[in-house]
């Protein structure tokens, strides 16, 4: 496929709903949610993409009844340990971003190993948000920063734009080209704040779990047809 973006960020919401219509509980929905996002980084990578965000837990998700979130964590936990088990035969690369500190210690530890062992792949990037906020993000950043001022490493002066950003997260990834939201619901709800400044939005009311290839190829289509111009003018 052809003018591929390079970089898909994911809002994959309606887990819940899914698993509603089938009279399931909400285990279920995240489940079939965690299988979704298996197949779709197969066939993301046969397309030819090369990042792929997703955004697993918000800083805002602890708020869910205790047993949902203690199904997501383990959901996450089993996720990071079939990519440790797979890492020898499989290329792909899976990197965290979010506040990690909040988690248990061993699946920090997993984490850690996770990032380790695939840091050399070479194949589709996959970076899981896990306790992750927009402005979680830009508010560390900026008190690395201050950090950083007061102790005399850097100055005022050469704070612009591009600096900040190499306090984010996502400091040595692009700026994703397309954003996807599923589920019908049209908001960021607190995803990559900074980083979607220029991103095509796409917004679908396929439920997450039933996100699937033909999905995928309907919203890059629908991107190649977008006229970026990132505030100027294409004359
Ligand atoms: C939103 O659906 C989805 C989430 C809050 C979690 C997303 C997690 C997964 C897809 C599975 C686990 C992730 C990994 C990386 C293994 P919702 O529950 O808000 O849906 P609803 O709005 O229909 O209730």
């Amino acid at each position: 496929m052809e003018d591929v973006p390079e970089h898909i960020a994911i809002i994959m919401d309606g887990n819940g709903r899914w698993a509603k219509s089938r009279f399931l509980n909400k285990a279920a929905g995240h489940r079939a949610g965690a299988q979704a996002l298996r197949r779709l980084a197969v066939d993301a990578e046969k397309m030819g993409v090369k990042i792929l965000t997703v955004y697993a837990f918000s800083t805002e998700n602890w708020k869910r009844p205790q047993d949902e979130v203690d199904t997501l964590m383990e959901l996450i936990h089993d996720y990071i340990q079939q990519y440790i088990d797979d890492s020898k035969k499989n290329d792909m690369r899976i990197c965290l971003i979010g506040d990690l500190t909040r988690l248990s210690d061993e699946l920090q530890r997993k984490i850690a190993d996770l990032q380790e062992m695939t840091s050399n792949k070479k194949g589709l990037r996959i970076v899981i948000a896990l306790n992750y906020g927009g402005r979680d993000d830009i508010t560390r950043a900026a008190r690395k920063l201050a950090a950083d001022v007061r102790g005399g490493r850097t100055t005022l002066n050469e704070i612009d734009e591009k600096m900040f950003a190499s306090y984010l997260d996502t400091k040595d990834l692009p700026d994703p080209d397309l954003l996807i939201r599923t589920s019908g619901e049209m908001r960021i709800s607190n995803f990559l704040l900074w980083q979607t400044a220029y991103s095509e939005m796409y917004f679908c009311d396929k439920l997450w779990p039933d996100f699937t290839i033909k999905d995928l190829e309907k919203a890059i289509s629908q991107y190649r047809r977008r006229d970026r111009r990132y505030g100027g003018r294409n004359e």
